[in-house]
C-alpha cells in the first residue's frame, strides 16, 4: 500500500464531536481555554498539555516542535526549554511565536500568537527544580539541538549528569529558561463532522480587553 492509499483510508473529524455555541464563549480566552483543557482531560486526551511551538529563523523560515504548557495566567502562556537550543536561538532573534493545541477526541484546536519574553531567573530555576531528576539530568547536559556524533557520548555525559543531580539536587541548568508568550490572538476551533466548523477568534485590544469574532471555516 502506498502512503497516499494509507492516507486516503484514514478518517478525520469522524466524531461524534461536541457542539460549541459561540454565543457561550466567555469574554476572556483564558477562561475558555481552562474549560476546553478540562474537557480534554475528561475525554481522555493523551498529553492534553502538549502544544506545537512555532518559531522562525532569521530568514523567516519557520520550524515547529512539541512542548509542554506550564501555565496560563492573565493571557500569558508559559513554556520552558533550553536557551541554547534551536528554538531558544530563534526566540532570541525573533521573539514572536505561535502555539497550537489539538485534541482529537473532541475535534478541537486552539491557536495562540504573541510576543515571547524570558521569565526572570528565579522563575526559570523554580520551573527547572520542579522537573523530575531524569529530566533535570537531561537538561543539565546543556546541548539540546547540537549535533551528536555518537550515542555513546550521550551515555557518558548523562551518567555524569545523573550523578550531579544525585549529589547536588539544587543544581540548576544555566540555559534552562521559562518563556512567557503574551497572547495577542487566540483562536478556538471546534471541528464539525459535516465540516461546518466553528471558529472564534479573540484579539487583544489592550490589557485584559479582548474582542471576539467569528471566522469562516
Ligand atoms: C510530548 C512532548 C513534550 C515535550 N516537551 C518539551 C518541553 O517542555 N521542553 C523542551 O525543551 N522540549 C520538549 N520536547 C522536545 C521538543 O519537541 C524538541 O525536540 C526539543 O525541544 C528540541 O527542539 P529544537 O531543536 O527545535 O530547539 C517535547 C517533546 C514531546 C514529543
Amino acid at each position: 500500500m502506498t502512503v497516499a492509499d494509507l492516507l486516503r483510508g484514514l478518517p478525520s473529524l469522524a466524531g461524534p464531536l461536541p457542539a460549541f455555541d459561540p454565543a457561550d464563549a466567555p469574554s476572556d480566552p483564558d477562561e475558555l481555554f481552562g474549560t476546553w483543557l478540562s474537557d480534554a482531560v475528561d475525554a481522555g486526551v493523551i498529553e492534553p498539555h502538549a502544544l506545537t511551538l512555532s518559531t522562525v529563523d532569521p530568514a523567516g523560515r519557520p520550524s515547529a516542535r512539541v512542548l509542554i504548557l506550564k501555565d496560563l495566567a492573565d493571557g500569558v502562556w508559559h513554556f520552558a526549554s533550553s536557551a541554547v537550543s534551536r528554538k531558544g536561538k530563534e526566540l532570541a532573534n525573533t521573539p514572536w511565536a505561535a502555539l497550537t493545541f489539538y485534541w482529537p477526541a473532541l475535534g478541537r484546536q486552539v491557536r495562540v500568537r504573541g510576543a515571547v519574553s524570558v521569565a526572570n531567573g528565579e522563575d526559570s530555576a523554580r520551573d527547572f527544580l520542579a522537573r523530575s531528576p531524569s529530566a533535570r539530568a537531561n537538561a543539565l547536559l546543556g546541548r539540546q539541538s547540537d549535533l551528536l556524533a555518537d550515542r555513546a557520548e550521550l551515555d557518558t555525559a548523562l551518567a555524569e549528569s545523573v550523578e550531579r543531580v544525585e549529589n547536588a539536587p539544587d543544581t540548576v541548568a544555566p540555559a534552562w529558561t521559562l518563556y512567557h508568550l503574551t497572547a495577542d490572538e487566540v483562536e478556538f476551533w471546534q471541528g464539525d463532522t459535516t465540516r461546518k466548523h466553528v471558529r472564534v477568534q479573540y484579539v487583544r485590544k489592550g490589557g485584559s480587553h479582548w474582542t471576539r469574532e467569528l471566522l469562516w471555516p
